[in-house]
Formats: C-alpha cells, sequence, structure tokens
C-alpha cells in the first residue's frame, strides 16, 4: 500500500478545516491526519467527529506534539494571524514540511527569520495564497509567461470587500483590530491581491511603495443620523441600514460561522433566540458598524514601482455593494482584463490589418470553479502542497516562502507609507539582504 502523506493540524478553525477537507475528499489515498492541536475543545471535538480521531490523536497545545519530536510528514497551520510565528518556527526547526496561512507575520524581521528557518531546515513552506492556485488567476500568469501580452507595463487591481464580508471580518469581526491581531487591512485581507500582483510580474521585483488610506468613512461622522449603539436595541435604522446585524446574520444568515465565534460554541449548535440574544448584549457583532473599536482602515490605495519601471495600483474599500476583484494589465503587445468574481477574462492584441484589437475570452466559471473556496484555490493548494511533499514539481502557482516574500514586503512599505502620509518606501535587496527605508533616509 502506497504511504499516506501525515499531518499534523495546528489550529483546528475554519481555514485548517478547509484544507483537512480538501485534502481528504481529492487526495484520499495521499493524506492523512495524525494529530490536532487546538486550545478550544470545541474544536477538538468537532476534528474527532468529523474524522473519527482518537482521542491520544488530539492535543491542546504544540509543546505536548513538539515533545515527541517529529511524528508526521507536515504540518497543517491554520491559527490565527498573532500566532503563526510562535506555532511555525519551532515545527519548522524540527524539520516539517508546512502548509502555513497568510499572513505569514506583520514585520520584516519575523519574515526573513521564518523563510531563513525553512532553509536552514531544509522544510517546504507553502504560504497560503490560495488564489494563484484558483484556474483563473493560474491561467492568466501562463498566458503572461506565454508572452503574448508582451512585457508587463502596468497593473490595476482593486478589491471591493463586499458589505457582508466587510462587516463581519474586518469592521466587526476578529481581524478589525491590528492592535489585537498584528494585521491592518492591508495585510490580512489585501495581501492576496499584492502577491498576485508581484507573482504576475515576477520577471522584475518590487522597489518603490506608495500608500494612501484610512478609516475615513465607517465611523461615527457617518452613521445614519440618530444611530443607536446596538443594531436590534435601540437603532431606529435597522430595518435599512445596510450593515443592519438583524438583517444580516438573523434574517439572511450571511457567513453563519463568523458572527457567533465569539460565543465559544459551533453557530449549528445555536438556536436562533439564542443568537439574537448574544447580537442585543455582549456580541461585537451586533453593535453599530459605524461605532465599532475597529482600529484599521475602510479605503486604501497603494502604488507599487517595480526595478524594470512596470506599476501596480491597487485600491482596496470596505463595505462595498458589487463586491469582488478586478484585474487589468496591459503589456507592451497586449492586455488583460477581468472580474473574478464571473471568472470572465479577456486578452486583447493588436491587429494590423483592421487597425484594431483581436480579443480572445476566457470564462472560467463555466468549468464550475467559481463555486468551489477562492475560485478553485483552496483545493489547487492542497494538490500542491501534497505534491511537493512527494517530490514533484512545482506548479506555476507555487507559494513556497522563497517566492512569496515579495508581496509581504510591499504590504510593510506600504504601512510604513500610509501612517507616514503617502511618503514613498523603498525596497532594497543586497544579496538576500532585504531593507525597507523612506526614499530620503
Ligand atoms: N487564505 C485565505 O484566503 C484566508 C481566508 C481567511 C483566513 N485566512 C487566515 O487563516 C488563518 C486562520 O483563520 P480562521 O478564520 O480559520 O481562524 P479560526 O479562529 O477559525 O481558527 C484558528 C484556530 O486556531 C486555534 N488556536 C489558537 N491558538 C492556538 C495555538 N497556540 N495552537 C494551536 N491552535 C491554536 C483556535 O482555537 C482556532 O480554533 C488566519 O491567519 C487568517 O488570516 C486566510
Amino acid at each position: 500500500m502506497k504511504k499516506k502523506i501525515t499531518a499534523v493540524v495546528v489550529g483546528f478553525g475554519d481555514r485548517s478545516g478547509i484544507y483537512v477537507r480538501e485534502g481528504y475528499k481529492h487526495r484520499p489515498d495521499d493524506f492523512e491526519v495524525v494529530a490536532v492541536v487546538d486550545p478550544d475543545d470545541v474544536r477538538l471535538k468537532l476534528a474527532k467527529d468529523t474524522y473519527s480521531l482518537e482521542d491520544s490523536m488530539l492535543y491542546h497545545s504544540i509543546d505536548e506534539v513538539l515533545s515527541q519530536g517529529k511524528i508526521a510528514d507536515c504540518v497543517i497551520n491554520g491559527t490565527m494571524d498573532q500566532y503563526h510565528i510562535e506555532t511555525a518556527v519551532p515545527f519548522l526547526k524540527q524539520g516539517y514540511d508546512m502548509l502555513l496561512e497568510k499572513p505569514v507575520c506583520n514585520n520584516l524581521d519575523d519574515l526573513m527569520m521564518i523563510r531563513n528557518t525553512a532553509e536552514e531546515y531544509g522544510c517546504k513552506l507553502i504560504i497560503c495564497h490560495v488564489l494563484r492556485y484558483s484556474p483563473f488567476y493560474a491561467l492568466i500568469k501562463k498566458i503572461i509567461n506565454s508572452g503574448e501580452i508582451g512585457t508587463i507595463m502596468s497593473m490595476e487591481t482593486s478589491e471591493r470587500v463586499g458589505v457582508a464580508h466587510s462587516s463581519v471580518s474586518y469592521i466587526r469581526g476578529k481581524w478589525n483590530k491590528e492592535s489585537y491581531c498584528g494585521s491592518g487591512m492591508l495585510l490580512a485581507k489585501c495581501c492576496h491581491d499584492i502577491d498576485l500582483a508581484c507573482w504576475l510580474n515576477n520577471a522584475t521585483k518590487p522597489v518603490k511603495v506608495i500608500s494612501v488610506g484610512g478609516r475615513d468613512f465607517v465611523n461615527p461622522t457617518y452613521a445614519p443620523e440618530g444611530a443607536g449603539e446596538r443594531c436590534m436595541v435601540d437603532c431606529p435604522h435597522n430595518s435599512t441600514c445596510k450593515y443592519s446585524a438583524e438583517n444580516l446574520y438573523i434574517e439572511h444568515e450571511t457567513l453563519p460561522w463568523l458572527p457567533f465565534q465569539c460565543t465559544g460554541r459551533l453557530h449549528t449548535d445555536l438556536t436562533e433566540e439564542e443568537k439574537i440574544e448574544s447580537l442585543k448584549t455582549t456580541n461585537p457583532h451586533g453593535v453599530c458598524a459605524y461605532k465599532t473599536d475597529m482600529d484599521i482602515v475602510d479605503h486604501q490605495t497603494v502604488t507599487i514601482q517595480f526595478a524594470n519601471g512596470s506599476t501596480l495600483n491597487h485600491t482596496m474599500t470596505q463595505g462595498s455593494i458589487r463586491a469582488g476583484r478586478n484585474i487589468f494589465i496591459q503589456g507592451t503587445d497586449g492586455e488583460i482584463e477581468g472580474w473574478a468574481e464571473t471568472g470572465e477574462f479577456v486578452v486583447r492584441t493588436w491587429d494590423y490589418d483592421s487597425k484594431s484589437y483581436i480579443e480572445k475570452k476566457y470564462d472560467m466559471k463555466a468549468e464550475g470553479n467559481n463555486e468551489r473556496g477562492h475560485f478553485g484555490g483552496d483545493q489547487g493548494i492542497v494538490d500542491e502542497f501534497l505534491t511537493l511533499i512527494k517530490g514533484g514539481t512545482p506548479s506555476v502557482s507555487c507559494t513556497h516562502i522563497t517566492d512569496s516574500i515579495y508581496g509581504h514586503l510591499c504590504v510593510f512599505a506600504a504601512e510604513k507609507s500610509r501612517l507616514s502620509g503617502g511618503i514613498p518606501y523603498v525596497i532594497s535587496y543586497d544579496e538576500g539582504d532585504i531593507t525597507i527605508k523612506r526614499i530620503d533616509e
């Protein structure tokens, strides 16, 4: 019988749960969980019940696993942002290959340290920039690599974070405070977009970054007149406001696993009455969206210049009416324009005879990709990870740490720029010694 790849799951939350499910579903002959670590008994029980695990395979702390030496081939690390470094590095030092959620960390020193540790201990460290593995972005990358649009001159991307997602994750949710989770909005959300741009344009490297943005609109000044403190308690706009907690979490049950995580129970175990009571009392998701304790931005724009002069402009907005990501890439010989949410993009090249353009259309949703997590990226990354561990060849999408640092570098530089009022920051690469400095330093 073929030997399966064995995995320790560190943090059995939403994301790890998805990777484990994808592993068992699509690579059942290759993949097996041998241990789950999570301080939360509810999550351990969920893992046990879902995958019929023995009690001896469940742990409350990583030290209990680490003390046994290397007990599996790899680690799936799906802890929250602020725990990545402390839960990842000790396993790398024991030689585990690792699938690590993004963002890797929130500062340059930690990024270099984790990259160097993976290198020193010979680990395959794959970062969950899952969108690279979606057929939509992977095909765009292959077209760029084919030379069809020439050399990239400029890229325009936007991430419009929709009302429901903004509300549950960033305005009221567990990523709403950098001071708590360690990530600002750009790092938590748009590290995907900036990573995509650096990867699509990886014939060169990012060297200069400028950014502006702030919490300028989702704040008390813009609350509807007479807004209360809690939607379902004292707000006259509860039945009309786009952020109404009742509308989002009770009537439409959008992203239902997130707003009730704070109760310490699974949302499927809560009655509607219990959910309402929680939103009316202690649940942060019941607070007026304009009056939360969010300390991250509600809009931000980033400009990046690459070493060959090419540029990226990326804009993020929270509370967008039509959610989604779009992309426009101008090359020296052609252009690509697409909208990830519909799975459609076009490639335009110049036609000498008609003095106009020829347009080729691609529809990735026709193959069902857009119904799958991250447009197929969640399955794609698990496939890649298992293939790499087995000694297979990396795909065009491969998010190995060595190739995943560039987006993070840009995000770190962008945040420095934003906080300095838009002063450019420069990224220098001196034989592996990477620095980020103000342009006038
Ligand atoms: N790739 C993506 O597109 C994507 C999407 C959403 C979230 N994320 C990232 O995935 C990560 C996890 O997010 P989530 O929503 O699944 O979080 P979650 O809160 O659902 O899961 C985290 C789990 O880690 C456990 N945990 C906490 N401390 C631990 C420790 N010391 N050791 C072991 N387990 C510990 C928690 O109890 C929890 O069960 C975050 O970094 C997040 O930013 C990535």
